[in-house]
């Protein structure tokens, strides 16, 4: 197995692996090892199927929760993340995010796999979370150690949300749902369950407040993290193919998607990966 780091702030490409076959236990060690240094990994043509993508996504854990997806007819656990050539919806997920970080116990990683991938446009960025606290100047950080933010799906999946009842003409299989303003509470600056190391966990959008801090004063808290966590120097610019499968750890990114590829389709299988017990 060869791994090539991006030479951007994160992501590397893994060549010399079959993932349309069982992978032995030392090379699940091996891709998880990578995983964790570089947060994100692509392997390009692979020739996968849905079968094949279950059985690498269950590799690395259980399947995680998906809600506000239907999954794909006969699946369970994969969701389509697809606009069609002449969609004019908004772009999904065209914000930084990290993956249902609204759940008691966010996935710990998501599967991507590039089914028809534009000629142009439609790449994915993300955002080293770990990089962005390291450089974060002394004075900045004060303002946010300790906060206890407040996490919500509801801007996105309610039904007065973006993906809420009045979304009309998109292709992707999205139901929104009253249960989306639940809240639940995670520390802003927190260790990854793994490495041990330290980083910002996601970001305005599903972060709605901190604890015990007004929402005038939580607002422009949150808008100053967000254009420090998306600088560029923290972003890999990742540029699909099709037959190439990505993971990344949204313990360690954010990640948000892009355009520029108007009159094309692009589709795309997920899967999440939960969270260790314990
Ligand atoms: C996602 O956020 O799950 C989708 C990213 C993309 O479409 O590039």
């Amino acid at each position: 197995m060869q791994i090539s780091p991006s030479g951007q702030a994160c992501g590397a490409e893994v060549t010399g692996v079959d993932l349309t076959s069982p992978l032995a236990d030392e090379t699940v060690a091996s891709i998880r090892t990578a995983w964790l240094e570089h947060h994100v990994l692509s392997f390009p043509n692979q020739a996968m199927s849905d079968d094949d993508l279950e059985r690498f996504t269950l590799s690395f854990g259980d399947f995680g929760n998906d809600p506000f997806f239907d999954p794909i007819e006969g699946r369970r656990h994969i969701a389509a993340i697809r606009r069609d050539a002449n969609e004019t919806s908004p772009l999904f997920a065209e914000n930084w995010h990290s993956d249902w970080s609204f759940q008691a116990r966010p996935p710990a990683g998501t599967c991507l796999l590039g089914i028809t991938i534009p000629p142009v446009g439609g790449d994915t960025l993300f955002a080293n979370q770990h990089a962005a606290l390291d450089a974060m100047p002394p004075d900045m950080r004060a303002e946010y150690d300790g906060l206890i933010a407040i996490h919500s799906a509801q801007m996105a999946y309610a039904p007065d949300g973006a993906y809420g009842d009045k979304d009309e003409g998109r292709s992707m299989a999205i139901r929104p749902d009253e249960s989306a303003r639940a809240t639940q509470l995670h520390p802003l600056i927190r260790e990854h369950p793994e490495t041990g190391r330290l980083g910002l966990f996601s970001c305005m959008g599903y972060i709605i407040g901190f604890e015990g801090v007004a929402a005038e004063q939580a607002l422009p808290l949150l808008q100053k993290l967000y254009a420090w966590q998306s600088r560029d120097e923290f972003v890999y610019r990742h540029q699909w193919q099709s037959e190439m499968l990505v993971m990344w750890d949204n313990r360690s990114v954010l990640h948000c998607a892009t355009g520029g590829y108007a009159g094309h389709d692009r589709l795309l299988h997920r899967t999440t990966i939960a969270a260790h017990q314990g």
